[in-house]
């Protein structure tokens, strides 16, 4: 589908959601691994095609798995990586990062809170985004804090598992099953999602806790609830609007009625 195909209805909901924004100096943005799927980098279960099959994703994705065997988990991450590295944004990154533009131009605030580790909300041109669950060219030695994170964009990785200058060897910065978030972020994330007036749920099935909550959490602080997604999810019946379709259609509906309106 794009936007040429898209559905009376759908332009309907898109035009009511830009009517209901344009009211709204405050927007927030949650965003998952579907965002990314028209960039072509697969969710997270698909990523374990062929030879990562027969892995449990809990020892491709965690301090356990990493410690029994650095190589293994890095090896994955550089393959991630390589497929990463030949995405590029599509119209749904675009449109966000236009929307945000337009919004701060007239002195409100829009926040995008990823939950994806794919930098590709950045390569659209956002500029406020909060990386709720890292982000894959960024690595930090085992066991540092989370600020001691720096950019590895070599691609492949030369040495399997890499190592800094001190010869400590590096993790991916990205938060792993059973891992705490960066704590600042997560308070930043939560402070957003109280203070929006609108607040948008894309590409993501709103089951990876604590990053879910933020919808609901906005929800009941009284914000306009929009959760764009192919699919039904734990959300679709507290959204006040839901546009069921892939976001790099829906999210440029949206902003040709925000512009058609002057906005
Ligand atoms: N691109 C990335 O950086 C990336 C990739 C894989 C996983 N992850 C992360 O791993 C965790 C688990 O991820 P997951 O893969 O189960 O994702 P998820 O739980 O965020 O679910 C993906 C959702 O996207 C929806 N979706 C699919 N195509 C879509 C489209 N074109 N437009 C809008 N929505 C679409 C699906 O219906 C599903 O509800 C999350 O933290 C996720 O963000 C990130």
């Amino acid at each position: 589908m794009d936007t040429n195909n898209a559905s009376a209805a759908l332009r309907e909901l898109a035009r009511q959601v830009a009517d209901k924004a344009r009211e709204c100096r405050k927007i927030a943005v949650l965003t998952g691994a579907g965002v990314s799927a028209e960039s072509g980098i697969p969710t997270f279960r698909e990523a374990q095609t062929g030879l990562w099959e027969r892995y449990d994703p809990v020892m491709l994705a965690s301090v356990d798995g990493f410690r029994a065997d650095p190589a293994n988990v890095w090896k994955w991450y550089d393959e991630r990586r390589q497929t990463m590295s030949k995405s590029r944004p599509n119209p749904g990154h675009e449109a966000l990062a236009t929307w945000e533009k337009l919004v701060k131009g007239q002195g409100g605030a829009f926040t995008v809170i990823t939950q994806n580790i794919d930098n590709l909300h950045r390569q659209a041109g956002s500029e406020s985004i909060i990386e709720m669950h890292g982000n894959i060219w960024y690595v930090r030695p085992v066991d540092a804090p989370f600020n001691e994170a720096f950019l590895l964009d070599e691609c492949p990785l030369v040495e399997i598992p890499p190592r800094d200058e001190r010869g400590r060897m590096l993790r991916p910065h990205v938060v792993w099953f059973g891992e705490m978030l960066d704590p600042d972020n997560l308070e930043a994330a939560f402070s957003l999602a109280v203070q929006a007036e609108l607040f948008l749920s894309i590409g993501t099935s709103t089951a990876v806790y604590p990053a879910a909550a933020l919808p609901f959490e906005a929800k009941r602080r009284g914000a306009v609830v929009v959760e764009i997604n192919p699919h039904e999810t734990e959300l679709t019946r507290f959204a006040d609007f839901s546009l069921a379709a892939p976001s790099g259609v829906a999210l440029p509906l949206i902003l040709d009625q925000l512009r058609a309106d002057g906005a």
